[in-house]
C-alpha cells in the first residue's frame, strides 16, 4: 500500500512527458493541472496543487485538478502564503503542529492533511509568482524529505518559466477579446441597441458552431469575432440608423454597406482573429438562397462562420425591441426560422439552432439587457 521512492530513470521519464505535454500546451488551466500531476508524481505525494497570485485583488489562486473549480485565498494566509510571502520553501512533517496550517480546509472536506512540502516559484525576472504545494507523502516514512525538496524545486523552476509565457499568452488572447467586444460595443451604443447584444450574439454563435461540430478552437475563434459584425455600423449616420419608423429605399441601402465598410475596415490585419472578424462583418447579411447583401453570394459560397452568425443576428435581433419594431415572441421567431430554413439561412444550422434552442434560451436569459454588465 506504501509506494516506494522512484529510480532516476523513472523520475526522468516523467520529466520528459509532462515538459514536452506542457511545452504544447497553451491554456493557463491545463498547464496548471499538468504541472500539479508532474509535481505529484515526482514526489510521490497524494496530492498537488500550483498557486498563482492574483496581484490585482491580493489573493492566491489554484485551478483544482481535473475540476474547473478554482480556490482562492487571501494573499499571505496558510503555509502557501508564507512561503510565498519569505520566498523560502517550507517542509512540515505534522500540520497539525504548526500554526501557519490552515485547518479549515480539512474541516470543510474530511481530508486529513498530514505532511506538507511548498517550494515558491519565480518568473524570468527573478520575481516570486506562485508555489508549489504538495500534501501527504505516500511513502512508509509518510514525510517530505530534502531529496523532495530538491525535486519540486526543479519542477519549480520550470513551472515558473513556462507559466510566465502561458500568462503572458492569455493576457494578450484576453486583451485582444476586450478591445473587440469593446468596439463591438460601440458601434451597438451608436444603433441604441441597449446593452448586450453583441454579447449574446457572440455565445449564440459559439453554442450553435459546437453544435455543427466544427471543433472548440473554431467555435472560439468565432465567438471572440462575432462581436464585431456590426463595426461597420459607426460610419452610418445617426438619423438613418435610428430612425424610428420604417427606411426608405435609399437609407436602407446606406445601412446595408455596414458589411462592406466592417469588411474593409479589419481586412487588412495579419491577425486570425481580426481576419475571421472582416468576414464575419463582411458577409454576416448574406443569404442561402442568394438573395442577401453585400455579394449574393449562396450556399457554401457563405463562410459558414457568416451562415452561423446570421442565425445569432437574427435570433437576437427578433428576441429584442428595436427602435423600429417591438420584440417577438418566441413562436413567431421559430415560424421565421422555420419558414426561412434553405432560403435565408443555411438548413444545417437551422437543425443545430432547434436542437440547441433550450440553451440559446437560457443565454438570452442570462444576458437580458436589463442585467447589463
Ligand atoms: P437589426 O435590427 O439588428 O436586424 C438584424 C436582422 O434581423 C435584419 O437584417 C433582419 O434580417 C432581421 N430582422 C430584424 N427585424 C426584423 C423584422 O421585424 N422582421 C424580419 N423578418 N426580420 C427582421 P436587415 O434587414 O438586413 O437589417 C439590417 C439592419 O438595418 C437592422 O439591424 C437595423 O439596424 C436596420 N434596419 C432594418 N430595417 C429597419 C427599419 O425598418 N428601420 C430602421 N430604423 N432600421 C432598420
Ligand atoms: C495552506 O497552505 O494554507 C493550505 C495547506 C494547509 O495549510 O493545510
Ligand atoms: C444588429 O444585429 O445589431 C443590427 C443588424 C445587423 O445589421 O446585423
Ligand atoms: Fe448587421
Ligand atoms: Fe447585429
Amino acid at each position: 500500500m506504501y509506494k516506494i521512492e522512484l529510480s532516476p530513470e523513472d523520475l526522468l521519464r516523467i520529466i520528459f512527458d509532462y515538459t514536452a505535454k506542457i511545452a504544447s500546451e497553451q491554456k493557463l488551466n491545463a498547464v496548471l493541472v499538468l504541472m500539479a500531476n508532474m509535481g505529484r508524481e515526482m514526489i510521490l505525494s497524494d496530492r498537488c496543487t500550483v498557486w498563482l497570485i492574483d496581484d490585482a485583488n491580493h489573493q492566491l489562486y489554484t485551478t483544482v485538478a481535473h475540476g474547473v473549480d478554482e480556490i482562492r485565498i487571501p494573499y499571505g494566509t496558510g503555509l502557501v502564503g508564507s512561503a510565498i510571502q519569505s520566498g523560502e520553501p517550507i517542509i512540515i512533517e505534522d500540520a497539525y503542529n504548526d500554526p501557519r496550517h490552515n485547518a479549515e480546509n480539512d474541516r470543510k472536506t474530511g481530508y486529513h492533511t498530514k505532511s506538507i512540502i511548498t517550494v515558491p516559484f519565480r518568473n524570468n525576472d527573478g520575481e516570486i509568482i506562485g508555489a508549489y504545494q504538495a500534501i501527504n507523502k505516500l511513502t512508509e516514512i509518510g514525510y517530505f524529505t530534502t531529496r523532495d525538496l530538491d525535486m519540486l524545486s526543479l519542477a519549480a523552476s520550470y513551472a515558473g518559466k513556462s507559466l510566465e509565457s502561458v500568462m503572458l499568452h492569455q493576457e494578450i488572447i484576453d486583451t485582444q477579446r476586450e478591445i473587440i467586444s469593446t468596439m463591438g460595443e460601440i458601434g451597438e451604443i451608436r444603433s441604441k441597441e441597449t446593452g448586450n447584444h453583441v454579447k449574446r450574439v457572440a455565445e449564440y454563435s459559439y453554442i450553435l458552431a459546437l453544435g455543427l461540430g466544427l471543433g472548440v478552437n473554431q467555435a472560439e475563434l468565432l465567438r471572440t469575432a462575432s462581436p464585431m459584425h456590426d463595426i461597420g455600423k459607426v460610419a452610418i449616420p445617426d438619423a438613418v440608423l435610428n430612425k424610428p419608423g420604417k427606411l426608405t429605399a435609399e437609407e436602407y441601402d446606406i445601412i446595408k454597406s455596414h458589411t462592406n465598410i466592417g469588411y474593409q475596415l479589419l481586412k487588412g490585419s495579419k491577425r486570425e482573429l481580426l481576419r475571421t472578424a472582416s468576414i464575419v462583418a463582411e458577409q454576416h447579411h448574406e443569404k442561402w438562397d442568394g438573395s442577401g447583401y453585400p455579394s449574393g453570394r449562396k450556399g457554401e459560397e457563405i463562410h459558414i462562420f457568416g451562415r452561423i452568425t446570421a442565425v445569432a443576428d437574427v435570433f437576437d435581433a427578433l428576441s429584442a425591441e428595436r427602435v423600429y419594431k417591438a420584440a417577438w415572441p418566441l413562436e413567431k421567431i421559430e415560424n421565421l426560422f422555420r419558414e426561412e430554413r434553405g432560403r435565408h439561412f443555411d438548413p444545417d444550422v437551422v437543425d443545430v439552432f432547434f436542437a440547441q434552442l433550450p440553451k440559446l434560451l437560457d443565454i438570452r436569459q442570462r444576458l437580458t439587457d436589463e442585467a447589463g454588465e
